[in-house]
């Protein structure tokens, strides 16, 4: 497959590209830095803080998907992952590339946005522990962060394209599996981590599955 991947060397991108580099695809990556990659594949590079939407355009044009792993680094990224994808929507609409693949927050379930104001107060998938204590605990600590998540989960529904989003648990550096549950519009029971080369696998695997398109899906082991 032809694939866009923005973000690429972020902690998720850069397995992506890695995985979908050793798989055979032929890859567009699209960084902000181009220093920090080593793989030769081809390189946009764009800010998507402010980007050039025809650059933009031409990392995506003819691509059967796209991949992003984008996610605020630095305190001066805040609201990026809305912004920057709703920059990347507006790229693909310009060139007719369908499918696209975001990584968002395993709490987003319970997380008000423009579109869903009163989001139901827990996800079925956690457990009472995860309900009661940590969920709450964690959403106060990134309420910007995902406020940020919220808003760009309604850019990609809102898209009229051929959407997946991936709402993993904590991140880990740990190697890629292939081992992992996951489910469609809820969280895993005990599903506490996934490492971020698993999350890139899924992201790859569901190119494949059809069934996936419009679909919001819990990870973890
Ligand atoms: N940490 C967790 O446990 C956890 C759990 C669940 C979900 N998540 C979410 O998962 C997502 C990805 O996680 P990760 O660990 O892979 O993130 P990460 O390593 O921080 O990567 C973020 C990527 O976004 C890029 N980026 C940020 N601002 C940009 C801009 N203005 N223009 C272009 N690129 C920009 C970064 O580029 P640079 O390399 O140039 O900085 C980097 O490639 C994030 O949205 C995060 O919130 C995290």
């Amino acid at each position: 497959m032809k694939l866009t991947i923005f973000a690429a060397t972020g902690g998720i991108g850069r397995q992506a590209l890695e995985q979908a580099v050793s798989a055979g695809h032929d890859v567009t990556a699209v960084v902000r830095n181009p220093n920090k990659l080593s793989r030769e594949v081809r390189i946009v590079a764009a800010d998507l803080a402010a980007p050039d939407p025809a650059v933009l355009e031409s990392a995506v044009a003819g691509a059967d998907a796209v991949l992003s792993g984008l996610g605020q680094r630095l305190k001066s990224d805040a609201g990026i992952a809305a912004d920057g994808t709703r920059s990347i929507v507006k790229a693909m609409k310009a060139t007719g590339v369908r499918r696209i693949v975001v990584v968002s927050a395993a709490p987003l379930g319970t997380v008000p946005s423009p579109d869903r104001p009163t989001p139901p107060k827990s996800d079925p998938g956690d457990g009472f522990f995860m309900r009661n204590l940590f969920s709450p605990l964690i959403k106060a600590a990134l309420k910007k962060l995902y406020a940020d998540l919220a808003l760009m989960e309604d850019v990609v529904h809102d898209s009229g394209l051929d959407w997946t989003i991936v709402r993993p648990p904590r991140l880990t550096d740990k190697p890629r599996t292939g081992r992992y549950r996951t489910a469609y519009g809820q969280n895993l029971r005990g599903g506490v981590f996934i490492s971020r080369a698993d999350v890139a696998d899924l992201m790859l695997r569901v190119l494949k599955q059809p069934e996936t398109i419009k679909q919001v899906i819990g990870i973890a082991y």
